[in-house]
């Protein structure tokens, strides 16, 4: 990888040392100007004239991203960010009570509220795997769980996991869960939103039916845009719990007719110009190759949690056997607030790591809010150096401080 001609690409680069992937990742200007572009047009032509033109190009769309994934264009609904797949495909499943949902330790707080709000609605049970030795969904639980209900009731409807979690490095083994849950004839939803981008996601290997991203983290497109995939095996028998003359198509007086391909998962407005920095966002990433990023970005966090833990009392609080560019952390007796404003003073962005995100983790763990400094493949090795160099400085101001 040409770094530097990635990094000329990243108007960002100039302005900041950008460590806050995993919340919104630095745009490329390629994806600035389709949609400048598109804005411009849309301004002096109009909003649903300029849609017209571009068709082909906002069709191209679902090509490019069922391209990343390895899925089929018709598997694709496009929509505004990772929460809102979920929650689409989540709800379309019409759980019924006594149902049971099989999930992990490093869940996301959006969707496990929603399996408390579908237990309270639904009457559904919340079974959380627990992990295993080296921090990851342990499989050998999870298939004890499968094997059980299956002697049993048969109630486990489906496996919904977090593929890479919110609050720090760990890969969980998405592949070897794909294999459970078709082992057991469980449906499975995967939660693929800091994964998609970061490192290859191709869903005939991992075998989900149903996978949630965003645009904004690791595919560096623009904020408000993400997507669901929904395996051909599952769509027909999924109807979204809100259609519109998009998704459906008013037939008569007492009929209808839904999309056979992901579009019923979608409704009529939204942002055009959004969606076409989401397709060349991904076409980014498929010429850059996502096994390249991969590696880069591989390479980039441990070399910072290497580095960070030769500071004087830091400590990296990554799980996994597998672990990729989230990497959480703290220094002892400074708290994580302080650690991230001092270094937002400097132009170095990263973000803090709170309980409620990932509740059952960070409880588990027993962790303090922590700091999140999450590497993509525009970074650099000197940036994690003057991300040290700065550390030191804070930690001396903050004794300083503690002490007058
Ligand atoms: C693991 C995970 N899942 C889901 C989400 C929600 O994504 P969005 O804000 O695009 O809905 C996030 C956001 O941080 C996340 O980290």
């Amino acid at each position: 990888m040409d770094i530097q001609k990635l990094r000329a690409d990243t108007p960002g680069c100039l302005q900041v040392t950008h460590l806050n992937n995993a919340g919104a990742a630095l745009i490329p200007q390629a994806v600035i100007d389709v949609q400048r572009d598109y804005m411009n047009q849309e301004a002096n032509y109009g909003g649903y004239e300029t849609a017209a033109k571009f068709a082909d190009e906002l069709q191209t769309t679902y090509t490019r991203v069922a391209r990343l994934i390895n899925a089929q264009p018709s598997e694709i609904a496009l929509v505004e960010s990772a929460t809102v797949a979920w929650g689409k495909a989540f709800f379309a499943l019409d759980l019924q009570p006594g149902d049971r949902v099989a999930t992990a330790m490093a869940e996301y707080a959006s969707n496990y509220i929603n399996y408390l709000q579908a237990q309270k609605t639904h009457g559904i049970k919340i079974e959380v795997v627990p992990n295993d030795k080296h921090g990851q969904l342990s499989l050998e639980a999870l298939e004890q769980l499968l094997a059980e209900d299956k002697a049993s009731e048969g109630k486990i409807k489906l496996i919904s996991i977090t593929h890479v979690p919110t609050n720090g490095g760990l890969v969980n083994p998405a592949e070897e869960v794909g294999k459970l849950a078709k082992k057991y004839g469980v449906l499975y939803l995967l939660d693929a939103c800091q994964s998609v981008g970061q490192l290859p996601v191709d869903v005939q290997q991992i075998g989900c039916d149903m996978l949630s991203a965003t645009g904004r983290k690791y595919l560096r497109a623009p904020r408000g845009t993400g997507f669901l995939y929904v395996s051909e095996r599952i769509l027909q028998d999924l109807e979204p719990k809100v259609l519109d003359l998009t998704s459906a198509k008013w037939t008569a007086k007492s009929a209808y007719e839904m999309r056979t391909d992901g579009v019923r998962f979608e409704n009529y407005e939204y942002n055009r110009a959004n969606r076409l920095g989401l397709s060349e966002a991904v076409q980014y990433a498929l010429d850059l190759g996502m096994e390249n990023i991969w590696q880069r970005i591989q390479q980039l966090g441990n070399l910072l949690r290497q580095r960070l833990v030769e500071l004087p009392n830091v400590q990296v609080y990554d799980l996994g056997l597998v672990k990729g560019g989230i990497v959480s952390w703290g220094i002892e007796g400074i708290p994580a607030e302080f650690v991230v404003e001092k270094l937002r003073e400097v132009q170095i962005n990263t973000s803090l790591i709170l309980e409620s995100g990932t509740l059952l983790d960070m409880q588990e763990r027993e962790l303090p809010p922590l700091v999140r400094s999450s590497v993509h493949y525009y970074n650099t090795e000197e940036e994690i150096e003057k991300l040290c160099g700065e550390l030191k400085k804070v930690i001396l101001l903050y004794s300083r401080i503690e002490h007058v």
